[in-house]
């Protein structure tokens, strides 16, 4: 198996990665209750060392470093700009739902199916993905027990919750939609991705809250 589809696989998680950590930076400070905040500052230190961890695999298997263009970073820069106005307007329960929710949903989805892409490479990566999918599950965790605790005290109407979810779900389509290439590269179909990945927020969705 070439290295490039992996390589692009790679070097797309790592701008997820980026995007992650840029975002609980900047959700830290905007949060009221002191255990969200540590939540977020923790989060933040993690989203690094992810970061870090497929920058060097990454490097491992492209030692020059070269950029790699990959077919995400439009459908990414879409996603970005939507949490950037949430962040902007000090929103952090929006951004909660954007990256924590639905953005984290997708990562925790796409790492915990990684084995289909990444088969052919044994247990090379294995030790990296299982520690991203703990933490990656534990930040969207983090998520519904922010936007459940949310709605019950009404700060927001589940109308609202439901109008986010859907504008981020939409975004994140995006994204898996601008992944086709990679994942036809895996012979995986993006239709299947796309619908497990529903399937999958669905389930850890809140009752009540439907796009
Ligand atoms: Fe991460
Ligand atoms: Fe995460």
């Amino acid at each position: 198996m070439s290295n490039l589809p992996i390589a692009r696989l790679l070097a797309t998680i790592l701008e997820a990665e980026r995007l992650a950590w840029e975002c609980a930076a900047r959700q830290a400070p905007l949060a009221a209750a002191l255990h969200q905040g540590r939540f977020l500052r923790a989060q933040t230190r993690q989203e690094a060392v992810h970061a870090a961890v497929v920058r060097a695999s990454l490097f491992a298997i492209e030692p020059g470093g070269r950029r790699i263009a990959t077919p995400a970073e439009a459908a990414l820069g879409a996603y970005r700009r939507r949490l950037d106005r949430d962040l902007c307007e000090a929103n952090l329960l929006g951004s909660v739902i954007g990256m924590q929710i639905v953005f984290e949903g997708l990562g925790s989805f796409v790492i915990g199916r990684m084995n289909l892409a990444l088969s052919g490479h044994g247990e090379r990566y294995g030790p990296a993905r299982r520690l991203l999918a703990r933490q990656e599950d534990s930040h969207h965790a983090f998520g519904t027990q922010v936007l459940a605790a949310a709605l019950d005290r009404r700060d927001l109407p589940l109308a609202s919750a439901a109008e986010t979810i859907a504008e981020y779900r939409e975004l994140a389509h995006g994204i898996l939609c601008a992944c086709d290439e990679l994942f036809t590269e895996f012979s995986v179909s993006r239709s299947i991705y796309q619908r497990r990945f529903d399937d999958a927020l669905e389930a850890t969705e809140l009752p009540g809250v439907r796009a």
